[in-house]
């Protein structure tokens, strides 16, 4: 009997991903909301990693994690392995991808210490709380960290290391280069755009460790965090869309639901305006090369922008007119 346990190194809305300890696998089990389909993930998840192949650059810090296999319940897959996860846990579908490795322990400390300066107990906790042992990022180009009226920070009572929302001002705050994160990000995102035609509603931008055989080439270095590469995660919420306007609309729609990775448009800030100008330029660049610059479907990427750009203003005003009502 194998006595090697799996531990919980992830929740979300769709299921809990497992691994066992030193391993370069991870289990994601679909054990979460109803609705929510591992089949689909892996299908996306297929479909990504051949337009990666071939559309992001050797030089590209983008990295997807392998998927290995879709397991079913009656597959003899669980036969060894069911017995090395928690008493309760029953076999059910689930995918095997390849693990992303967590930010080193000595850099989640500085991590903590960052976030939770004026809480020692705090940073105690999370310390030596072993669950926050899972540490990923989540670059958060689209978003500043909240501060409250009186321009001091708002005190988080709860803090996770698993993942670290990284804002962009604490990013420059870091020293680290937000351009080259928009540009991998972009870059990304045209790929599962018009590559892969999914409209990657609610998947994951992680910074995180890069493969041991990545090229000096293709990483991201920061004194604060060391080499990563940025990962990308999560598709049991992705469609494929058609290449037209109901496809982009649908682009659309998911680019303003996920997350706060993308820079967005219509903000009051000229800083965040113009970082969505710079995003903007680059989608289209690296979309061009996707797509070719004439053709039936060069045109949609243009297009996205331009909806984007209208939701962006229309939120603006949104807000400007709630504001003006009190
Ligand atoms: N391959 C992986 N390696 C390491 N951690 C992972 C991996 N996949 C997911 N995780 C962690 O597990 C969490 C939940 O996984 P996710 O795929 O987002 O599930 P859900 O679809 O339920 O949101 C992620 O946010 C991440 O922290
Ligand atoms: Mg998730």
């Amino acid at each position: 009997m194998n006595t090697r346990l799996y531990r919980c190194i992830g929740k979300g809305f769709c299921g809990s991903v497992w691994a066992l300890e030193d391993a370069s696998t991870a289990i994601k089990r679909e054990d979460g909301g109803p609705g929510r389909s591992v089949t689909n993930d892996y299908n996306m998840h297929i479909l990504v990693l051949q337009s990666a192949s071939r559309h992001l650059s050797p030089s590209s810090p983008v990295r997807i994690q392998q998927c290995y296999a879709l397991v079913q319940p009656a597959d003899v897959w669980w036969q060894d392995r069911l017995q090395q996860f928690p008493a309760g846990y029953s076999a059910c579908r689930a995918i095997v991808l390849e693990r992303i490795l967590k930010i080193i322990r000595c850099i989640g400390d500085k991590i903590v210490d960052l976030f939770c300066a004026d809480d020692p107990e705090l940073c105690q906790s999370v310390k030596s709380n072993p669950d926050d042992d899972a540490c990923l990022i989540r670059p958060y180009l689209g978003r500043r960290r909240r501060y409250n009226q009186d321009g001091g920070e708002s005190r988080f009572r709860r803090f996770s290391l698993r993942n670290v929302p990284l804002h962009i001002d604490q990013m420059e705050m870091l020293g680290m280069d937000a351009a080259a994160y928009a540009e991998a990000i972009t870059e990304a995102l045209a790929m599962m755009h018009w590559g892969a035609h999914i409209d990657a509603g609610d998947v994951e931008f992680v910074l995180a460790p890069s493969r041991a055989e990545s090229s000096t080439s293709s990483v991201f270095r920061s004194a604060y965090l060391g080499t990563h590469s940025l990962w990308i995660l999560d598709f049991d919420c992705c469609q494929r869309f058609e290449m037209d306007e109901a496809g982009v609309e649908k682009a659309c729609e998911a680019f303003f639901k996920n997350d706060p990775f993308y820079p967005r448009p219509g903000s009051e800030e000229a800083a965040d305006e113009e970082r969505w100008k710079v995003f903007k330029r680059r989608f289209l660049v690296a979309s061009r090369r996707i797509l070719g610059g004439s053709g039936g479907d060069a045109a949609l990427p243009e297009r996205l922008i331009e909806m984007i750009e209208n939701e962006g203003n229309a939120r603006r005003r949104r807000k400007e007119e709630l504001v003006r009502s009190y």
